[in-house]
């Protein structure tokens, strides 16, 4: 079938809106039909050429919409559900049988793979030529086939156009304070860089029980919804020392958590700096720049731990579910975080999103979705 789907070519170029011919649905697959879709900063990175993905390359891995067509394989959802969806998994191997898919052996092959497991592609130009697909999902498109371990399957009643961010920014704020750090109540946390993961992040904090929560960022606007939000303290690392800060509200100690959303190497160092003794630190943007560290001086001789969490190491099928619930208690309240452009303004909510002015932004791919 025939789609609209906005291609990056090149690196560093902006999105251009292509007609591309979509293959044919496989057995295991799922077709859904975008209503909506977050722009996660990845989709920047690698737009910019800051995680080494080949282009041309229909981006996007925060959809929501509602499925049209299932393969003969697919037993758990079915033509008309209402579905986000999240990045794909096999079920099967060690990492996926013991509840960490994004610890699943094919992760890398299935969500940045850019063509089937098969070597099929996704997309194709009239010419034949191959347009590479994004986490199995590729949303920055009217119509996709995703696997159905991409999918999640949500309430009617919900508005599909709020839901797309919960399933990679959202997600991985959330889940790498609970899963990652396992935050404990009364414990101390600060969080460099108050966008949609940050800010996440520290509404799980606030969630687990976290007593200090210290949020660090350079806009004032994103620091004040931090505060709103929960942050007990906020610093603007532009004009203040933050790593003195955080020691000065620790009473010297430091902190027993610390996550870095900003991938800027000074920062994920100061977020190691600031821990306490035994303080664990999670650097989980995705950057281009690098750390060096001494292991003896900045990790052993304080017992401090630093760890990797992919997707906050969540099950996207028990993670939304358990977000919707904090949302529907007003312990959640993502919305405030987002922002709605027109598809065809895609550009403009890029823009907005590099330049602080759009924490969330989301792109609806279907004017005439109604809740
Ligand atoms: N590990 C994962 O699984 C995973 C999943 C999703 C997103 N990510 C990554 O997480 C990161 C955060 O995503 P986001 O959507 O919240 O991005 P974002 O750009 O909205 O947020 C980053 C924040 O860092 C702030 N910042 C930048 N430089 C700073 C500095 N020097 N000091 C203090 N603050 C600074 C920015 O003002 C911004 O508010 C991105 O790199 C994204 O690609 C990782
Ligand atoms: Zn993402
Ligand atoms: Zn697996």
């Amino acid at each position: 079938m025939k789609v609209k789907a906005a291609v990056i070519s090149e690196i560093n170029q902006a999105y251009r809106f292509e007609t591309l011919n979509l293959a044919e649905l496989k057995d295991d697959e799922v077709r859904v039909k975008i209503v909506a879709t977050g722009i996660c900063h990845s989709d920047d990175a690698l737009r910019l050429g800051h995680a080494g993905f080949p282009f041309p390359a229909v981006l996007g891995h925060e959809g929501s919409g509602i499925v049209e067509k299932v393969g003969s394989a697919v037993k758990h959802v079915q033509a008309g559900d209402h579905v986000v969806l999240a990045y794909a998994y096999c079920h099967h191997c060690e990492h996926c049988s013991e509840g960490i898919p994004a610890a699943c052996q094919d992760w890398l092959e299935l969500n940045w793979g850019s063509v089937h497991s098969d070597g099929s592609p996704f997309f194709t130009r009239d010419d034949g030529s191959v347009v590479n697909n994004f986490f199995h999902q590729s949303s920055f498109a009217s119509h996709t086939n995703v696997k159905e371990s991409n999918v999640i399957k949500v309430s009617k009643d919900l508005d599909l156009r709020l839901l797309g961010p919960l399933s990679c920014g959202l997600m991985t704020g959330v889940g790498t304070v609970i899963n990652g750090l396992k935050a404990r109540p009364g414990s101390s946390i600060a969080i460099f860089g108050t966008g949609a993961v940050g800010l996440a992040a520290m509404m799980a904090a606030k969630i687990s029980g976290c007593s200090t929560i210290i949020a660090v960022d350079i806009h004032d606007a994103r620091l004040e919804l931090a505060k709103e939000l929960g942050a007990t303290h906020i610093i603007n690392s532009k004009n203040s020392d933050a790593a003195e800060l955080i020691r000065e509200i620790t009473q010297q100690k430091g902190v027993n958590y610390s996550v870095d959303t900003t991938g800027v190497t000074v920062v994920m160092k100061t977020a190691l700096d600031v821990l306490a003794i035994r303080g664990v630190t999670a650097p989980i943007a995705v950057t281009n720049q690098e750390l060096t560290i001494n292991t003896l001086t900045d990790l052993a001789l304080s017992s401090k731990n630093m760890i990797g969490v992919l997707m906050g190491s969540s099950v996207p099928q028990l993670s939304i579910p358990k977000m919707l619930e904090f949302f529907k208690a007003g312990q959640f309240p993502f919305d405030k975080l987002i922002k709605m452009y027109d598809f065809d303004d895609i550009n403009q909510a890029s823009a907005d999103s590099l330049s602080g002015k759009t924490i969330k932004p989301v792109l609806i791919v279907d004017k005439d979705y109604r809740v």
